[in-house]
């Protein structure tokens, strides 16, 4: 895909030093984008950082709606905003402090309005602060991550949290489609199944050994399987695609 034209110069990744930002980083950072990372944690983003000048790191909370005002919104409500919004900011806590699986009638009020907040409310706000730029200008590209388990249900393994959030994503996805497409912006969204990152490494390997043989194509997926996808939504081959979902999950869902 490196002749690929992408229809921007600059991307925003949410949550983009966790594995799957990472490998998103690297491969519009590749094609000469200005990438900037935004994410609480960006100690994981030094190696990327230093050895690409073309990409920055912003230290915030995306589950606190103040701190996006102050870090962020200046950035998403410029001129320099960027042209393109990948929505990776994703956590899924699975059990309680006493090591239970969260349930239906066990999990907390405030855990599951911790990871509504962080998963899907950051999205909607992002999106509602750069969408008058795109707006202005006619263009834009909206990327968000959702997750195979909007698909199945998760499975019973993934917790009634993440697996709302993630769902809804892809209701947001299609009414921003729907708003923003008479202004020349798509909305798109990619649907990952077991990517290997520190998402999933909250069991042991051979869980996910075990996974990963029953996956028709006998492997987990990769932050560049994923990145993959992303590149192409925001690419020329896309311009006619928008309200989208992409699975890349090696088979494990076929519909
Ligand atoms: N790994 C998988 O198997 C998988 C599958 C489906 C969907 N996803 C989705 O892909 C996206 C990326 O996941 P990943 O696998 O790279 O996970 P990851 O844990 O490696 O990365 C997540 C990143 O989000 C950051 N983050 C978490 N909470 C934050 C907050 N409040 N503010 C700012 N940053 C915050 C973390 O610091 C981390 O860098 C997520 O939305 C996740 O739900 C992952």
């Amino acid at each position: 895909m490196n002749g690929l034209e992408i229809r921007g110069k600059s991307v925003l990744i949410t949550g983009g030093c966790g594995g799957i930002g990472l490998g998103v980083a690297a491969e519009f950072a590749n094609r000469g984008l200005s990438v900037l990372l935004a994410d609480r944690d960006i100690s994981g983003a030094a190696a990327l950082c230093s050895a690409n000048p073309n990409v920055r790191c912003i230290e915030v909370d995306l589950g606190n709606f103040s701190a996006i005002d102050a870090v962020l919104k200046p950035l998403l409500t410029g001129n320099d905003a960027p042209d393109i919004l990948v929505n990776g900011v994703g956590i899924s806590p699975k059990y309680s402090p006493t090591g239970e699986r969260w349930t239906a009638w066990t999990m907390p009020l405030d855990h599951w309005q911790d990871v509504l907040r962080v998963d899907l409310d950051s999205i909607f706000y992002t999106s509602s602060l750069i969408l008058p730029k795109m707006i202005e200008r006619h263009a834009g590209r909206i990327i968000n991550i959702a997750s195979l388990v909007s698909r199945t249900s998760g499975g019973g393994v993934a917790p009634i949290h993440y697996v709302t959030a993630k769902t809804a994503v892809l209701g947001l996805t299609r009414v921003t489609a729907q708003e923003a497409g008479r202004y020349g912006i798509t909305v798109n969204a990619v649907s990952p199944g077991r990517i290997d990152t520190p998402m999933i490494r909250d069991v042991p390997d051979k869980v996910n050994q075990s996974i990963a043989r029953n996956i028709p194509l006998q492997r987990l997926g990769t932050p560049k399987d994923v990145a993959g996808a992303i590149v192409f939504l925001a690419s020329e081959l896309a311009d006619y695609l928008t309200g989208v979902v992409i699975d890349i999950n090696g088979g494990m869902y076929m519909a």
